[in-house]
């Protein structure tokens, strides 16, 4: 008897530490199972004299019964426990703020030509428009591009079944501003263009902005002034370095590119083309090349928005990743 009353004290503190159902299902039977400790006693009971056998056996039941009403609080604190566990895991704060609606971002491409526009606008530019499908005359003609010109395949062009073209630049927009206007013309015209071509630095679309000043007088050094002056201003940097290069273009006489010495990677960059508008443009602009000279300029603006916003591949601009776009947020 005193052994029984030993094997149920150590039946209940070992208990007392077992924290899964699995657990406590296991430690039972230990106890209770066919091979178990207390069971071993019951087993006993025909061992002894019949009239220690009922004393015993008595003995043997309640301990049982102790055994199995403890069993049974144990099971209980562990489910309560599990439960208050899950119930923990599973809270809902509704006092937390709300997840909301974040403001989007806008596309590095508009954030660089809001800030062309603005730069042009405080040079007294104004902006002009035309269509992204061209005609022959407008993109190549009336631009001194003559038909099979060797000039035409400078540039990789799209036709439309019609015989139109998708835009190859924005210098068609020159020629339909200033055909029906007089001088001074002094604008700026920002667009998409198109062209045959497709890499980590070439997309089939990309954005160009045109430069026209026409006036009595302008010259060259005007051109350059305006130019480095833009320049500056858009990479806000008063000493950066703006180089001419003697370059050919059917529309311009004498025509340039335009590079910039990129101080992040020590190089000289092309960013655009520029130069005097040739009198034969002039004359398609129904303006007189005796009276008037002008100056046009057309540049890359994706390429200037890479080059301020340190984006290495052209191609992220026109994905609209997600996690590219928002990077953007606040500039
Ligand atoms: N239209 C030319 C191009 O896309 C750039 C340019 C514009 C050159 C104006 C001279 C003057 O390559």
């Amino acid at each position: 008897m005193e052994q029984l009353t030993q094997v149920l004290a150590t039946a209940l503190s070992e208990m007392n530490d077992i924290s899964s159902i699995h657990d406590l299902e296991q430690f039972k039977s230990r106890y209770v199972g066919k091979q178990g400790a207390i069971t071993a006693f019951m087993q006993q009971l025909k061992n002894l004299a019949p009239e220690e056998r009922k004393a015993f056996g008595a003995e043997v039941n309640q301990i049982k019964s102790q055994f199995e009403d403890a069993l049974n609080k144990q099971r209980e604190i562990i489910l309560t426990r599990e439960l208050n566990a899950k119930l923990a895991n599973e809270t809902i704060d509704v006092s937390l703020p709300g997840r909301g609606m974040s403001a989007g971002s806008l596309h590095p491409v508009t954030l660089a030509l809001k800030r062309l526009t603005d730069i042009f606008a405080q040079l007294g530019f104004s902006v002009a428009d035309g269509p992204e499908i061209e005609t022959d005359y407008y993109n190549f003609k009336a631009l001194n591009i003559p038909d099979n010109h060797p000039a035409r395949a400078m540039q990789d062009t799209f036709y439309t079944e019609s015989g139109n073209v998708l835009r190859t630049h924005t210098s068609p927009i020159q020629v339909r501003y200033a055909e029906t206007r007089t001088p001074p013309i002094k604008i700026i015209a920002p667009g998409r263009v198109y062209r045959v071509d497709m890499d980590a630095t070439h997309s089939p679309m990309f954005h160009q902005m045109e430069l026209l000043w026409i006036e009595k007088n302008i010259s060259f050094a005007n051109l350059k002034a305006i130019i480095s002056e833009f320049m500056r201003k858009f990479f806000e940097d008063d000493n950066l370095q703006v180089r001419f290069r003697a370059s050919f273009f059917p529309f311009t006489e004498p025509s340039a590119e335009v590079d910039i010495f990129f101080a992040k990677t020590g190089k000289w960059l092309e960013v655009g083309g520029c130069g005097m508008v040739h009198p034969k443009v002039l004359n398609y602009m129904n303006i007189s090349a005796d009276e008037y000279t002008g100056f046009a300029f057309g540049f890359g603006i994706d390429r200037l928005a890479m080059l301020r916003y340190g984006v290495t591949d052209l191609r992220l601009m026109f994905e609209n990743d997600i996690d590219f776009l928002t990077q953007f947020k606040g500039l």
